[in-house]
């Protein structure tokens, strides 16, 4: 017996418009991400500015739209000063947020290019652990003023004559948590990234910024960390952040399969409390969301405690990512489509090597781990309006979240191709899934292509030996009468259905 869900496909089911920046990802140093991630000089598919043009290949094919740097936590503890200038006059530092060595290698300038050559723009944090205002409107007139003034002749100096026009600044990172450098109260956070994002627009009136929320759902003092830091800045800043990350430490594969019914409450409460600002303050603007980091992450926390300290670019955060991680990921994607209408950045957490859809061996070559795929199809198909699909699904129920559909999908819709994109996973392990759908809204429209990723082994992993062990497929299709629709997906898998217009 197969499991029976319906979803109804209506134009007027519409969420939003999908931001292209809901598709970015992270960049921090830490570990292998920069330093045999992204560059490395000597390899042998190193360009002339020595990034690995093998991991560029993989991004460019992500389709990635932003990138977050220099951290994550590292930022709370940087000198963009040191990234900056002639290689050899820059220092070595102490990173004590990873506890490694920071050759200074790379910085603003560097990233910069690598992001251009990506086809992505670049999403800066700014150190408000360490620093402050004074360090952040330098480094936004260092980047995006156009020359004339001293930081922006330096960077001229530095051989970049053209203003990186960096859009988007993050306010600090996960201030509110104990093991950031720096961390604050609700009030002393508030407070300083009000005073910096006032002197970085005014430096730069073009920029948006993003103000830190609380580091996960769990925090004790969420939603009282909002409220205040909103109270302070809600004039000054555009979006607020949200990180989560995900892991199946007990076993528990249908709990954890179901851990983004929570990541989808937790929106739902960011929503409700920049809303409650803004009516409160009487503003005209609503804040939106920016979930800049989001992952699973758990495989690698054993190894992590084993490093010896102060090491360059040690393999930290290394998360080998087995196929439920990939349908976890998926969930999650599924989620962040779900809410496109408040929801307008977001960075899977990260990019290369740590905590990542794509791997490095430093000197060798590159692979795609499982998660890679969910990311793919959805950057590169999940593009225009959002659709809720009004899904009715038989649940399971988790005594820790409640009631878990077995379906989790969405739908989108790319006007310029007259397409229509379901995503949609099936939670159940052990059943099929039959997905009955009517075409109301979509009369004509047939389906094209049924792409599924699933593997009978949900502990399967892909290696630079084994690169394919896990990867997408296509199943066949039968079109359909444009009336409705009539599916499967199979037990346990990723679904990515095409439906387009033909008479
Ligand atoms: O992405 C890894 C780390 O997770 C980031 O540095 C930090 O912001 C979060 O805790």
């Amino acid at each position: 017996m197969s499991i029976q869900a319906t979803i109804t496909l209506d134009r007027d089911s519409r969420i939003g418009e999908i931001d292209p920046r809901l598709y970015g990802s992270f960049i921090e140093h830490l570990g292998r991400a920069v330093y045999g991630g992204i560059y490395e000089p000597g390899h042998p598919t190193a360009d002339d500015e020595g990034f690995r043009t093998d991991v560029l290949d993989l991004v460019r094919a992500l389709n990635v739209t932003i990138v977050r740097y220099p951290g994550g936590n590292f930022v709370s503890g940087y000198d963009w000063e040191d990234g900056v200038g002639p290689r050899s006059a820059r220092p070595s530092r102490l990173d004590l947020a990873w506890r490694s060595l920071e050759p200074n290698q790379v910085g603003v300038n560097e990233f910069v290019s690598w992001c251009r050559k990506a086809g992505a723009e670049p999403m800066m944090a700014v150190n408000l652990g360490t620093r402050g205002p004074d360090a952040a409107r330098r480094l936004v007139e260092y980047c995006n003023h156009s020359g004339g003034s001293a930081w922006s002749d330096q960077r001229r100096a530095h051989g970049y004559a053209a203003p990186h026009g960096i859009k988007l600044w993050c306010l600090g990172n996960e201030m509110d948590g104990p093991w950031q450098i720096g961390a604050k109260t609700a009030e002393e956070y508030g407070r300083v990234a009000c005073e910096t994002a006032k002197v970085m627009k005014w430096v730069d009136p073009t920029i948006e910024l993003v103000v830190c929320g609380s580091s996960h759902l769990a925090m004790p003092t969420f939603g009282q960390w909002e409220i205040t830091a909103l109270n302070h800045t809600y004039e000054h800043v555009d979006y607020i952040s949200l990180h989560t990350y995900y892991g199946n430490r007990d076993g528990n594969t249908p709990r954890f399969l179901g851990r983004s019914v929570q990541m989808d409450q937790f929106i739902a409460k960011v929503v409700r409390i920049c809303d409650d600002i803004k009516a409160r303050k009487g503003g005209k603007k609503d804040i939106h969301l920016s979930f800049d980091e989001w992952n699973v992450w758990y495989h690698s926390n054993e190894a992590d405690r084993k490093q010896e300290p102060w090491q360059v670019a040690p393999p930290l955060l290394e998360d080998i990512y087995n196929f439920e991680d990939a349908l976890v990921v998926g969930c999650m994607l599924i989620t962040l489509l779900k809410h496109a209408d408040r929801v307008k950045i977001a960075c899977l957490a990260q990019l290369v090597n740590v905590i990542a859809p794509i791997m490095t061996v430093t000197g060798g070559g590159a692979w795609r781990q499982t998660i890679y795929y969910p990311f793919l199809h959805a950057s590169n198909l999940g593009r225009g309006t959002a659709l809720d699909l009004r899904a009715q699904s038989p649940v399971y129920d988790d005594p820790e979240i409640g009631p878990i559909p077995y379906l989790e999908a969405v739908g989108t819709l790319d006007p310029a191709q007259e397409a229509l994109t379901l995503f949609a996973v099936n939670r159940s392990p052990e059943q099929d899934l039959t997905l009955t759908g009517d075409l109301r809204g979509f009369a004509g429209y047939r389906v094209a292509q049924h792409t599924v990723l699933r593997h009978d082994d949900p502990h399967a992993t892909n290696t630079l030996a084994h690169p394919n062990a896990v990867t997408p497929s296509a199943l066949p299709v039968a079109p359909g009468d444009g009336k409705s629709l009539h599916i499967t997906l199979p037990r346990f898998s990723w679904n990515v259905v095409r439906l387009v217009k033909s008479s």
